[in-house]
């Protein structure tokens, strides 16, 4: 699959080279052509370019820059992401002593003003609730369970293009609803992130449905 990245940090390289090492065909873009070029060069990507040039690229367009800077980004883009899968793994996350809150202004979720920045755009929340870390593994298994990846989307193509990029890099798709769930998953990110830093385990706060559901 054709995939432009629109960003050139952690989660571009993790993901993009994810994807390039399935075969997929990677185009990093960035607003810096020599940080787009080092990234694109280290993760084995087709290509590299300034972030228009990912976006037309892409078949599936990832957003991996800050949530702050995600709408802007998304608005500045728009032409060319009509009928595009936007992947937005962004987590917009304030910091407090109490842990991390989230800031999503009054449309509920980062995913949801991408939507409405790029109207013509498919865009799918997912890769969020992991750290970058995780992505960088080829395979990504624990417990001898492949890793999950939950997303959101109100577009039956788009899902499915996420459930193969799922896959292709040996995890489990998990679809959870449409765009207006996206703020769960992005909550989801504060409340286990928060729950990591306290020295907490949220794996252990799910059993499997099996035990959790026994009469
Ligand atoms: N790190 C994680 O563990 C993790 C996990 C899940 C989700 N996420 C989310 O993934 C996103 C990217 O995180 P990251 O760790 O990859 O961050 P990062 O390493 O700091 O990279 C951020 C990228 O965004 C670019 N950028 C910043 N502002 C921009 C703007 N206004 N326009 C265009 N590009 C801009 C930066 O470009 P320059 O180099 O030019 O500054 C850089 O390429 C964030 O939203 C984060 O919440 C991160």
């Amino acid at each position: 699959m054709r995939i432009g990245i629109l960003g050139t940090g952690g989660m571009a390289a993790a993901l993009g080279g994810a994807w390039a090492a399935a075969g997929h065909d990677v185009v990093i873009g960035g607003r810096s052509r020599e940080r787009a070029e080092r990234t694109a060069e280290r993760i084995g990507a087709v290509g590299h370019g300034g972030l228009e040039e990912a976006a037309r690229h892409g078949e599936a367009v990832l957003v991996a820059v800050p949530a702050a800077a995600a709408p802007h980004l998304v608005g500045g883009l728009a032409g060319s992401l009509i009928g595009r899968t936007v992947i937005d793994c962004t987590n917009p996350l304030v910091p407090t002593a109490e842990g991390p809150v989230l800031d999503t202004g009054d449309t509920g979720s980062v995913a949801r003003r991408l939507a409405a920045a790029g109207p013509g755009a498919y865009v799918v929340k997912a890769f969020n609730l992991c750290h970058v870390s995780i992505w960088t593994l080829r395979s990504p298994t624990f417990e001898n369970v492949p890793l999950a990846v939950p997303f959101c989307t109100d577009h039956p193509t788009a899902a499915a293009t996420t459930a193969t990029l799922i896959s292709s890099i040996g995890c489990t798709p998990a679809p959870c609803g449409g765009l207006a769930r996206a703020a769960y998953l992005e909550a989801t990110a504060a409340l286990v992130i928060g729950l990591w830093w306290a020295g907490g385990q949220p794996r252990a706060a799910f059993p499997s449905p099996g035990e959790a559901l026994r009469p």
